[in-house]
């Protein structure tokens, strides 16, 4: 099977793309810079230098939401980086000779908008803000594609944990410093899921002939913002914990800070456990005492 994986260098396609080497595929990477050689894998710079039939294209490419405060212009990069170029690689598609059969497309539980009380799964409609509109004109991009030869599914992501990376990476920096901490009040929801799953489920996708549509991907047991402070304080003793005030966030961080961090949301992966995907990490601290003990964070 030829897998054309696009933003395969970031956090999630460099675990994703050993395991699907593993499997005996072979794997093309669409990147925008020379990257070193690696056995196994094409590294391609343009669309039009892929060489044979793609069978399944995993899309995640696309300018990251936490890295820069969100002015007009990051914003319409991000928009572009995502819709614009999911706008590209679905016209590739359509005119290949042999086109590929199943589109896997990123897409995030922003879509949701926020709530503090509300449940979201699949059947949740789209929210409001700056991340519900994205996720909808990115998931609105590849579905172009959906139709009797191709089925199109989008990985509505929760907050991707691991080592090396991510957000576990930025949210452990105070609990180094033995100090616990947590945004804003604590009681907003947090829609996790360990990177390990995320590479499981796209696997688990892959094979799985009757997918297709919005799949929520995150683990079973989402936490709010205290109890993840509680949890990750009994695996990396603390001297004391606080809230970082929300004003102080919305000043240093903008409009992202509500948006990603103070509000949040409280999803339901109902469609992958329908469908029988087992979590390896449904609970956090379950993900925590892996990843612990794999990093020196
Ligand atoms: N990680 C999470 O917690 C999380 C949560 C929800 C949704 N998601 C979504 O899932 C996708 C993959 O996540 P990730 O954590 O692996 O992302 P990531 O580490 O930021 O990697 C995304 C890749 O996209 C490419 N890229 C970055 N900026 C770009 C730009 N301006 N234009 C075109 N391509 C660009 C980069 O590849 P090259 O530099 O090689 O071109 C990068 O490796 C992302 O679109 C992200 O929004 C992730």
């Amino acid at each position: 099977m030829h897998i054309l994986v696009t933003g395969g260098t970031g956090f999630i396609g460099s675990a994703l793309v050993p395991e699907l080497l593993k499997r005996g595929m072979s794997v093309t990477v669409l990147t925008r810079y020379e990257q070193p050689l690696r056995a196994g894998v094409v590294y391609i710079q343009s669309l039009d230098a892929v060489k044979s039939p793609v069978d399944v294209v995993v899309n995640l490419a696309g300018a990251s939401l936490a890295q820069r405060r969100w002015s007009d212009s990051y914003k319409a990069e991000m928009v572009a980086s995502r819709a614009g170029f999911t706008e590209q690689l679905v016209s590739w598609m359509r005119a290949q000779p042999r086109p590929p059969s199943l589109l896997i497309s990123g897409s995030a539980v922003g879509f949701y908008g926020c709530s503090r009380d509300q449940f979201f799964d699949e059947t949740s409609p789209p929210g409001r803000g700056f991340s519900a509109q994205l996720c909808q004109a990115w998931e609105s991009a590849a579905s172009v594609v959906e139709g009797a030869d191709c089925r199109v599914v989008a990985l509505r992501l929760g907050v991707v944990f691991d080592r090396d990376g991510g957000a576990l990476t930025e949210m452990m920096r105070s609990f180094k410093l033995g100090v616990g901490t947590w945004m804003g009040d604590g009681d907003q929801w947090l829609s996790w899921v360990h990177r390990a799953d995320v590479v499981g489920a796209i696997l688990f996708l892959c094979s799985d002939s009757q997918s297709e549509g919005a799949y929520n991907l995150v683990a079973p047991r989402p936490v709010t913002h205290r109890e993840f402070c509680r949890v990750l304080s009994a695996r990396r003793p603390t001297l004391f914990s606080l809230g970082l005030p929300a004003p102080v966030m919305r000043l240093a961080l903008g409009e992202m800070a509500d948006e990603l961090l103070l509000e949040g949301q409280r999803v339901t992966p109902n469609r992958l456990l329908d469908a029988g995907f087992d979590f390896r990490f449904p609970s956090l601290d379950s993900a925590l005492i892996d990843i612990l003990s794999r990093s020196k964070l």
